[in-house]
């Protein structure tokens, strides 16, 4: 083991049992210690699901990037393992950046990932080399592949950027064949997504562009995934420098789910529609699995770029993972819903059916920061379609944060302006939702520092980081005209 790897290793162990860990997320991923982004090598290997992780364990900022290790069974109760991987070799010097893990034949655990080198320049600026390389292991330890990189700039054809030639999501096909999608630029700087093949997952070779964006969704498109789904195929990627689009997409890091067909011989893939994967705030490089028992699964970093540089620099830990959500299509769209394993935490039921109420109203035994809550609203009056409805949580008396609905435009807006920020940064997000005379249906997940809103059974999802004080844990609802609504909650029990 390299010398970088065994220091992150004693540094992970010994900063941990120093830091409290009541104020973590209780079933989200967080970083062990120091900072995490981008989940990476979500796979199931050896009866558990692993999910590693963007980290750099020494600060609660990005910086040289290894990667953080957790198993799981059910993907809410995570246990740390040591780090996998540090930048320790001439080809990844600078950085392991995000890949992806499959099972290989004879037991072992492949990773696959980007190393990154800084080369210098002639006016005295820096580039990025980012190449594919490969490590091997048990589930615990990893060994770099001799031959690494597997895939560099040579194996691109002219035009391909060198530099920006990262997060390798590699499957295996029922015939045997490993492919990996791998995020690039072309000579214009807009984006595209790589497909590359191997006999055997070590050696591989370019096959063609899969995807390619014509500066139709941001530039660069980072982190993919491509899979089938329901009879069609699926590519996710988390494009950079986005602009919005109607209420469809938003500025900055985002994310666009691409659904089509694709020929399976030629893998000449069709698009059909795109929507943005998550309209919230904070969701971004999401990765999948397949569960043995055949459901897609997937999870993001919680979190956004723009934002994420806004924190105390004495952090002991900063950076978590959305929800694992099981994928499906409707209708043309994706639809995430969180994995059946969460109801196996609810405890403690409150419900109250057809609460007719107009202007703020307060429930016994509602509240609460680990929760899981179904609410159903429609117009009391079915002649008469109210103005608003609101859901505000976190709250005391100085904060809170609020999910509106306004049925006559049908958007629906997470705000948390009133959360306790102190920071300039984007507090909300709009989308347009399907309702019919003002009914809809909503499901707020809270896990201590963050919702997940899930609206209409998944058609619509909208994730935000929330760190206001944990003692703010009142929830209230209001209407502008009268709302007849059902709310059934359930604390989050571990
Ligand atoms: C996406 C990303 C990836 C890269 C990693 C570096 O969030 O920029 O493209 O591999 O983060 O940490």
């Amino acid at each position: 083991m390299s010398k970088a790897l065994r220091d992150a290793r004693e540094y992970e162990e010994t900063t941990e049992t120093k830091m409290k860990t009541k104020m973590r997320p209780a079933f989200h991923l967080s970083a062990r210690v120091g900072w995490m982004n981008d989940p990476n090598g979500f796979s199931f290997y050896n009866g558990e699901y692993h999910m590693f992780y963007q980290y750099h364990p020494y600060d609660a900022h990005w910086g040289p990037m290894h990667w953080g290790h957790a198993v799981s069974r059910d993907l809410l109760h995570w246990q740390n393992r040591p780090a996998a991987l540090a930048p320790d070799m001439d080809y990844d010097r600078d950085g392991c950046f995000s890949g992806s893990a499959l099972s290989l034949p004879d037991g072992r655990h492949l990773l696959m990932y980007t190393g990154v080198v800084q080369c210098s320049l002639p006016d005295g600026s820096y580039k990025d080399m980012q190449r594919q390389c490969i490590a091997v292991g048990d589930g615990t330890d990893y060994v770099k592949y001799e031959q690494n990189p597997v895939l560099d700039g040579q194996d691109l054809p002219a035009g391909c950027s060198k530099s920006d030639f990262r997060d390798p999501k590699i499957w295996k096909e029922k015939d045997g064949t490993y492919y990996c999608v791998v995020g690039n630029r072309p000579a214009d700087g807009s984006g595209q997504i790589l497909l590359f093949s191997s006999q055997d997952g070590f050696k591989w070779k370019y096959d063609k562009i899969l995807a390619a964006n014509n500066h139709r969704f941001g530039k660069m498109w980072e982190c993919p995934d491509f899979f089938k789904l329901d009879g069609k195929w699926v590519l996710l990627t988390s494009p950079q420098d986005m602009l919005p689009q109607g209420l469809e997409y938003h500025n900055g890091n985002g994310t666009l789910c691409l659904i089509g067909t694709c020929d399976e011989t030629t893998w000449d893939f069709t698009e059909e529609s795109d929507q943005a994967i998550d309209y919230g705030i904070d969701f971004y490089a999401p990765q999948t699995v397949l569960s043995p028992d055949g459901r897609r699964i997937m999870i993001g970093w919680m979190q956004n770029w723009d934002t994420s540089g806004v924190h105390p620099k004495n952090e002991p830990w900063f950076g978590q993972m959305s929800l694992p959500r099981e994928l499906s299509i409707e209708n043309g769209r994706l639809i995430q819903k969180p994995v059946w394993e969460l109801y196996d935490l609810r405890r403690n039921e409150i419900k109250y059916e057809n609460v007719e109420f107009t202007d703020a109203i307060r429930l016994d035994g509602i509240e609460g920061r680990r929760i899981d809550m179904e609410i159903n609203i429609r117009p009391r009056d079915k002649e008469s379609i109210y103005r608003k409805f609101a859901v505000r949580f976190a709250q005391d008396e100085q904060y809170h944060t609020a999910v509106s609905f306004r049925p006559y435009e049908s958007v629906i807006k997470i705000d948390r302006k009133f959360s306790g920020s102190r920071r300039a940064v984007i507090h909300q997000r709009r989308s347009r939702v399907n309702s019919k005379n003002g009914s809809l249906k909503l499901r707020l997940v809270l896990d201590r520092h963050s919702a997940e809103i899930f609206v209409n059974d998944g058609e619509h999802v909208l994730t935000a980081v929330v760190s206001t004080r944990q003692e703010a844990q009142g929830i209230s609802f209001f209407a502008d005209g009268w709302v007849s609504m059902d709310v059934v909650k359930y604390e989050l029990v571990m």
